[in-house]
């Protein structure tokens, strides 16, 4: 998972990933927590009206073509075979024992091969681990450290299939550890979980496909459809050397739109419903991303004679402005929060009909939407899945006490709602600096360079730019008519209810990332980009309870099985099925 900034620039931040797991409960549990626990405030406001449910909005995917009890039974003993087991909680052990953390800012690997030096402890983990994947799959080392493995595939005109995850962690922090109930890089298997650093986040995933693939292999499977696995070694600190250049890797080699799917991490586990059922929630989106520094330049000076407002004081006013009129909400039919809501409304019989009706008329009608939109925005677990979010997170400013500030800095943070884009949200911080500027009488350079107001003014200027922009995702389909969202949900939904044995109706539903996964470099290969880790955590509290990003980080230990046993399945179905159109 991508740390709350995911700015390669931006080191400063990364004291703030303990703050990751609200973004954590944001994508998953936000929703759920709205959706499912809390509704009785809304409903007495809401006017009567009956239900209609009319054409499914969130229908729920069929089991796969590839529903053999053969395949269903071998998955079933990855869950159950307990010499197996015992081997692949070690697997994962060990993989966490091999520190892999990355640092924001690290220099490029060629001219610092040294800094990167660590991952060859990891891949000659993987190497030594799993032998026959080495030996039957093309290995390609892109950029020293990104990993690509290739299994070819024997009908050359189906699409290949992109698995990926990531082979970095984020840092422990040195005054942390002595929080640690184990040590980080121990990978202390315990009762129920497994213990460590990257352990959830990814590496269980890493592991997961490469034991799923060296079990395919054991068993005999010849792949129609190519299989590829990409691993990155820069996750955490925003892909630009790993997933960046394996994306470039994958284009020359196969062209665009040359994947079938592209499968990574995201959200995880299920969510439980009100009406006993379950929801596999899919990331199938995720908000856009920019910093904006401002800068405002004023003429020097001694402190004893002031103007009435120093940059500082002016400046300040220009925070006082965003912090008070940020962004409106918005909930458009894309906004995989509105399919999410759609499938509460379609399936959990415990919600109150009219609120049932509300969300299912919110896609069109404006008073339902207003409606849904105020009720989201309660909580601020939910409100940013709606809107673009805004926090001014650095100011800088001031040298002396005697005298006045010539240069005053702020770097404000946004994440773009979907339904919205990077220059919308950009001219909205651009009009509140205009309107500062000429209250102040101060010039205005905006971030395409323009002035907007003479920056030669006698009493300074605004100096505007946009850091590293990055639209919202291209939403991935998630509609009856896509037969690689069907296949992926269909093959969910028959493994939590076959292989895993759940007895309530397991509904597979889209889902919002608030930050970015390697998948942002990976948009031209296909629009089928799903982001879920299988796995089995019923609750809010345990999505908070697995530490990602911060002490104590854990994984259940019967949810790594479920990747492995869930894969076996998944890329067996997919053989099968045809490519679309
Ligand atoms: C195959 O699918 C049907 C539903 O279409 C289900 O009842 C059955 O249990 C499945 N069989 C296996 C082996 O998973
Ligand atoms: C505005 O800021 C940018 C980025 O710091 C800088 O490159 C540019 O020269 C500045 N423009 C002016 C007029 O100060």
């Amino acid at each position: 998972m991508p740390r709350l900034t995911d700015d390669p620039e931006e080191g400063q931040f990364s004291r703030f990933n303990s703050r990751y797991n609200l973004k954590k409960i944001a994508i998953i549990g936000g929703v759920a927590v709205v959706g499912l626990l809390g509704l009785t405030a809304v409903y007495t406001t809401l006017k009567g009206d009956d239900l209609q449910l009319g054409e499914p909005k969130c229908p729920l995917p069929a089991y796969f073509s590839a529903n053999s009890t053969a395949i269903t039974d071998r998955s079933k003993q990855f869950l159950s075979d307990k010499e197996f087991i015992a081997q692949s909680y070690e697997k994962l052990s060990q993989a966490v024992k091999v520190p892999t953390e990355v640092y924001d800012g690290q220099p490029e690997v060629k001219d610092h091969p040294e800094v990167w030096a660590k991952f060859g402890k990891f891949h000659h983990y993987l190497e030594k681990t799993f032998p026959t994947v080495y030996e039957h799959l093309q290995v390609d080392k892109v950029n020293t450290w990104g990993l690509v493995f290739t299994w070819k595939g024997k009908n050359a005109d189906l699409k290949p299939v992109l698995l990926t995850a990531h082979q970095d962690v984020v840092p422990v922090q040195a005054d942390t550890i002595k929080d640690w109930k184990y040590d980080p890089f121990s990978g202390h298997i315990g009762k129920d979980f497994i213990y460590g650093r990257g352990v959830s986040d990814c590496k269980n995933l890493l592991v997961g496909l490469m034991e799923t693939v060296e079990q395919l292999l054991a068993d005999g499977f010849k792949p129609q459809r190519s299989i590829v696995l990409a691993f990155g070694f820069d996750e955490e600190a925003s892909g630009g050397h790993g997933a960046r250049h394996i994306s470039h890797f994958l284009t020359k080699k196969y062209g665009k739109d040359s994947f079938y799917a592209v499968i990574d991490e995201g959200s995880s586990g299920l969510i439980k419903g009100g009406s006993g059922q379950y929801y596999a929630q899919v990331a199938t989106g995720e908000k856009g991303f920019f910093n904006a520094e401002i800068q405002l330049t004023t003429p020097g000076g001694h402190s004893s004679v002031p103007p009435d407002h120093t940059s500082i004081g002016i400046m300040s006013s220009l925070v006082k402005l965003l912090e008070t009129e940020t962004f409106e909400p918005i909930l458009t039919d894309e906004n995989p929060t509105m399919g999410f809501l759609q499938c509460l409304a379609e399936h959990d019989t415990s919600l109150p009909t009219k609120w049932r009706s509300t969300i299912l008329k919110a896609v069109h009608n404006k008073a339902a939407n207003l409606k849904v939109l105020e009720y989201l925005s309660s909580s601020k677990l939910s409100k940013f899945l709606v809107r673009t979010s805004q926090a001014v997170d650095i100011i800088k400013g001031g040298a002396k006490s005697n005298a006045l500030p010539e240069h005053v800095s702020i770097i404000s943070n946004y994440r773009v709602a979907i339904g919205s884009n990077v220059a919308e949200t950009v001219d909205h911080v651009s009009s509140k600096i205009q309107r500062v500027a000429q209250e102040y009488n101060v010039g205005y350079v905006d971030a395409s360079g323009k002035q907007v107001y003479d920056i030669s003014n006698s009493n300074g200027y605004f100096n505007m730019s946009v850091l590293t922009p990055l639209e919202p995702a291209p939403l991935s389909p998630t509609t009856k008519d896509s037969k690689v969202w069907m296949a992926f949900g269909g093959a969910l939904r028959h493994f939590y209810k076959n292989v895993v044995g759940i007895k309530e109706e397991v509904i597979v539903t889209p889902g919002i990332m608030t930050g970015n996964t390697d998948t942002k470099y990976y948009w031209d290969l296909t629009r089928n980009i799903y982001r879920f880790i299988p796995g089995y955590t019923d609750t809010v509290t345990s999505l908070i309870e697995l530490g990602i990003h911060s002490v104590n980080e854990k994984l259940p230990k019967v949810s790594h099985l479920h990747v492995i046993a869930f894969y076996y399945e998944y890329l067996q179905a997919i053989d099968k099925e045809a490519d679309e159109e």
